[in-house]
């Protein structure tokens, strides 16, 4: 069997945990391929929240394998905390949860970098969500990092000490930058030793020797396309590849091996922390979607950025990505609206095009609409997309013309249940 991967196209929180959740049943492990305790995907079902950061989105499910991947950025701490609270809702996390050995190790010193960068940068800081994230992959690619592995090293200490060495070097270079590593530390090596009780597995083989055996695999991304390392909107980007081919270096798996590849997008567009966002809607109309989509991080609480869906930067993101279905989240969501806009073009320098430039930021982009009929009602008690009112099915059809890849899914709320099916005209 080959490996189907679920990702984010736009600049994340798309709903990439709530379709994990739901397609779950479908496969034998879900695998982790990239990020780390920057993400935030939340799962609702039965009346409970659960809100995962590092951990798989399959996890609730009994008899499913959850792999964090060797693409992986892990916090001790946050790990800990996560499990804490998997374990306290019965969650069996010591038979179902399998972390790469070559899974990179996000040390409290990482946390440090990445608040003073962000804090020198002053009003141009990226907005990071200061779990450390950029300063662990840098070590990665620096080839300085310690990796899940190097815990049960006997001279793990001496390669921390070494790290920790020059972390603390380039930290005392910044002014007015405070910090107390000692105060962190003692936890972090407590967390450590609340690792070493999990399963560490060299993940690469296990997913090869599963698709041999047949086994059904669903690789989830975090983060989105529009924050990829290569393809996003750089600098205010996150640090790892959260397109399909992260799948093939943050898991092992051959580019030949992958199956499906099912896009997740919003009908309309968030994004938090900075950068360009030419569709963003700073006014009425973006605090209404902020409400009605609830849109607060699941990670930091911050109040995310709302705007009008952006077809360029999502046809983009298709064609990186190779994306087979699509599903279209939080449809719920504009039933407050009597009209939707559509960007389908920018115009720059009064120049129109269609396509997602190298530079969006900075120069001036005039995002080009059209408008289409909403639905303006609830949707959210909605079971059967044939009771769906004409202006959604429009709206679906609208998207599936301009974007070519059929919308398999329409999600109407954040329960697992409020998830519709749909056969597309449009062959994958
Ligand atoms: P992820 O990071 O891609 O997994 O997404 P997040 O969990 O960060 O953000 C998605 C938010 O939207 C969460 O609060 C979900 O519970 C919620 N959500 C998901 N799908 C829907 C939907 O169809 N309608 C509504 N109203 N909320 C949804
Ligand atoms: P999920 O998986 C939305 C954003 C941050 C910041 C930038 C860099 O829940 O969709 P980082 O901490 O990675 O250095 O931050 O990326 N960001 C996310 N935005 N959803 C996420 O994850 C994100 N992970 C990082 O806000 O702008
Ligand atoms: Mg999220």
């Amino acid at each position: 069997m080959k490996v189907d991967v679920l990702l984010g196209l736009q600049w994340g929180d798309e709903g990439k945990g709530k379709i994990v959740d739901v397609l779950t049943p479908n496969y034998d492990i879900i695998a982790r391929f990239q990020g780390g305790p920057n993400a935030g995907h939340t799962l609702i079902f039965e009346g409970s929240k659960h809100v995962l950061h590092t951990i798989p989105s399959g996890v609730f499910h009994d008899g499913i394998m959850n792999v964090v991947g060797n693409g992986v950025v892990i916090d001790p701490c946050i790990f800990r905390e996560e499990i804490k609270k998997l374990v306290d809702k019965g969650v069996n996390i010591e038979k179902n949860l399998l972390i790469s050995k070559k899974a990179h190790l996000i040390l409290p010193s990482h946390r440090l970098l990445d608040a003073a960068s962000e804090q020198s940068k002053g009003k141009n800081k990226i907005g990071s969500t200061l779990k450390g994230i950029g300063p662990t992959y840098m070590d990665k690619t620096g080839r300085n990092g310690l990796r899940v592995g190097d815990i049960l090293s006997p001279n793990f200490k001496e390669k921390y000490d070494k790290l920790v060495e020059k972390h603390t070097n380039i930290l005392n270079h910044y002014d007015d930058f405070e910090y107390n590593l000692a105060d962190l530390e003692g936890d972090w090596f407590a967390a450590i030793e609340d690792l070493k009780k999990l399963q560490f597995i060299d993940s690469e083989h296990y997913i090869n020797n599963a698709m041999k055996a047949n086994k059904r695999i669903l690789a989830e991304g975090a983060q989105g396309t529009l924050l990829d390392i290569d393809f996003g909107t750089y600098p205010f980007v996150t640090s790892s590849n959260t397109v399909t081919a992260g799948t093939c270096t943050g898991l092992g798996v051959a580019p030949n091996k992958i199956e499906k590849v099912i896009g997740i997008f919003k009908a309309y567009c968030t994004r938090v922390g900075s950068g360009p966002f030419p569709t963003e809607l700073e006014n009425e109309d973006g605090e209404r979607i902020r409400q009605e989509g609830k849109e607060f991080g699941a990670t930091t609480g911050r109040p995310r950025r709302c705007g009008w869906i952006d077809l360029p930067a999502l046809k983009y993101a298709i064609t990186i990505n190779g994306v087979t279905e699509l599903s279209m989240m939080k449809a719920d969501v504009l039933g407050c609206f009597e009209t939707i806009k559509v960007c389908t073009h920018y115009e720059i320098d009064g120049e129109r095009i269609d396509y997602f430039p190298f530079d969006i930021n900075d120069v001036e982009i005039t995002p080009i609409y059209e408008e289409v009929k909403g639905w303006n009602c609830d949707l959210t008690q909605l079971t059967n997309l044939h009771d769906a009112p004409s202006e959604l099915l429009n709206y679906i059809l609208y998207l599936e013309d301009q974007l070519n890849v059929p919308i398999t899914v329409v999600s109407v709320g954040p329960d697992r249940k409020q998830t519709l099916h749909r056969k597309s005209s449009l062959n994958a």
